[in-house]
């Protein structure tokens, strides 16, 4: 091209091939510039591996390259599939925003499975997040199934312009507004709700929430509860932020992150104006209302007592606050094991009177230890569909986030069929946190 320059000396004659040249990069650019998925993070479960070559390995590969040519035929841009058979079974899935486009979605999930592929050599589970796409897959089924670990969150560097309450206030009507619309009020077949809210005249707070459409509205619900549950740990007092699971997402920040056309965006009026909540509720008058506000008001409450709890310690907790790849250390599990005969002693071997509560996922007990701490015992139960490996990953990535949680995890136990969690026994808390925490 150059060379063509320098020969011809008649500069009229190549105007037409500059402007093709330069249109062709200028559309290379904007299509590499705006389409090019940004990865965000991603984790490897090291506890669990493979060996290299394995057949192991060449299904993960299989699976991977399978999910990449599968995305025009998901209507809803979620997918999964396996590979391989049962020693060496794979299970994987791709989940694309709600908004993007199918050429984009494509192109994330290729992008995100060659990433994970490289970045996860001889790991069994893996899970990668770009802002466009998720990718993970597993040697234990995932699909249909709810997992909130591993997370990542993430915060904007920059601080909430103005007043912070009535952020917070706006952000939280916002939140709950889009987890209902996700959870409960599905139209789309998405299980994704974006929303925006004005904070001033000139500023808007923007939303998104998204669960992987195999989800039951219930257990969209609570994954997109524990994920808010996440934002007075990781984003209070920032403009910005996301938490990331591998069931759910959710993120806020004061730009428009998602396409505001082609997906249905809910405006909430500003919390400020007196008749506002009556107006919010009144437009929400439909049967289902009913039958989600014990819903609601649980997760009101958890972002109560989380905002509270923030506050208190926000100074001394921030600098505590692991990076955003913190989940990949994992701290030995050994300390924090229970015997199961001490924790069938301080439970009274799990009668009737110490169970307090029951959940999803188990049973809760309220026990004393010998010296005389009360503690709250998770029982899983049996059929909770998960493996000691997957228990035992899960626990390191638990006591890691631990100090982020409100009920402090003092150890685990996990003997034969039984795995338990131990919590320190907090009278004021809901008993909800226990059930429906972050924990598993
Ligand atoms: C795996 O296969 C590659 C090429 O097929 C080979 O170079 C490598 O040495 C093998 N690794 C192991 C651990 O067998
Ligand atoms: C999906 O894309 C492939 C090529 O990229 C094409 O061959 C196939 O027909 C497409 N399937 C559908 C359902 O559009
Ligand atoms: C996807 O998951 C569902 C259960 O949620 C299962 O019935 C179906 O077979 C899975 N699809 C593939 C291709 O494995
Ligand atoms: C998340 O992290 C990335 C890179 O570390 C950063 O650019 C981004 O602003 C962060 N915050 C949010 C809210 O995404
Ligand atoms: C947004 O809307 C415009 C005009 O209706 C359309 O051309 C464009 O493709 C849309 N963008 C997306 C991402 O759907
Ligand atoms: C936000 O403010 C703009 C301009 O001030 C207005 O047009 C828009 O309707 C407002 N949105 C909501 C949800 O109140
Ligand atoms: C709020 O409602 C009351 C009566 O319902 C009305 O008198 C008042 O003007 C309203 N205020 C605003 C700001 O709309
Ligand atoms: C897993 O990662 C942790 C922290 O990065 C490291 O200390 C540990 O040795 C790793 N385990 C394996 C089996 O690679």
């Amino acid at each position: 091209m150059i060379k063509k320059v320098q020969s011809s000396p008649n500069m009229a004659s190549l105007y037409p091939t500059i402007v093709f040249l330069f249109l062709f990069m200028f559309l290379g650019l904007t299509s590499h510039g705006k389409a090019a998925p940004t990865y965000t993070s991603h984790y490897c479960d090291n506890t669990t591996s493979f060996t290299p070559n394995s057949t192991y390995q060449a299904n993960i590969k299989t699976l991977l390259s399978s999910l990449s040519s599968s995305t025009n035929s998901s209507k809803n841009g979620f997918y999964n599939t396996t590979a391989g058979r049962d020693p060496n079974l794979v299970y994987g899935t791709f989940l694309c925003r709600g908004d993007v486009s199918a050429n984009l979605c494509q192109k994330c999930v290729e992008t995100a499975s060659n990433d994970i592929a490289r970045r996860c050599v001889t790991e069994k589970l893996g899970v990668i997040w770009y802002d466009e796409c998720t990718v993970r897959y597993s040697d234990q089924n995932i699909f249909s199934i709810i997992r909130e670990v591993p997370g990542m969150d993430n915060s904007s560097s920059v601080s909430i312009p103005g007043d912070k309450d009535r952020f917070d206030q706006l952000l939280s009507d916002l939140m709950k507004s889009l987890v209902n619309r996700a959870a409960y009020d599905d139209q789309s077949g998405k299980r994704f709700a974006t929303g925006e809210a004005n904070f001033t005249s000139s500023q808007t707070l923007y939303s998104l929430v998204q669960c992987t459409p195999d989800l039951t509205d219930a257990l969209c619900f609570r994954c997109l509860q524990s994920a808010i549950a996440e934002l007075p740990m990781c984003c209070d007092g920032k403009q910005g932020g996301r938490v990331l699971l591998p069931s759910c997402n959710i993120r806020y920040d004061m730009f428009p992150f998602f396409s505001r056309n082609g997906t249905a965006t809910i405006g909430l009026p500003s919390p400020s104006s007196p008749n506002s909540t009556n107006q919010g509720k009144r437009k929400n008058s439909s049967p289902i209302i009913i039958t989600i506000v014990a819903p609601v008001v649980t997760s009101l409450v958890l972002l109560a007592l989380g905002l509270l709890f923030m506050r208190k310690r926000a100074t001394k907790k921030y600098n505590a606050l692991p990076e955003e790849n913190a989940v990949e250390n994992v701290i030995g599990l050994e300390s924090l094991q229970f015997n199961l005969g001490t924790i069938q002693a301080a439970v009274n071997n799990f009668s009737s009177d110490n169970k307090i509560g029951e959940g999803g996922f188990g049973e809760v007990y309220k026990g004393k230890l010998c010296n005389g701490q009360e503690i709250a015992v998770k029982r899983l139960s049996k059929s909770s569909n998960q493996g000691t490996e997957e228990f035992k990953n899960e626990l390191a990535l638990l006591t890691k986030l631990q100090h982020r949680n409100l009920v402090r995890l003092l150890g685990f136990c996990l003997d034969g069929e039984e795995k338990l969690l131990v919590y320190e026994y907090v009278p004021n808390k809901s008993l909800d946190f226990f059930l429906f925490g972050i924990v598993i």
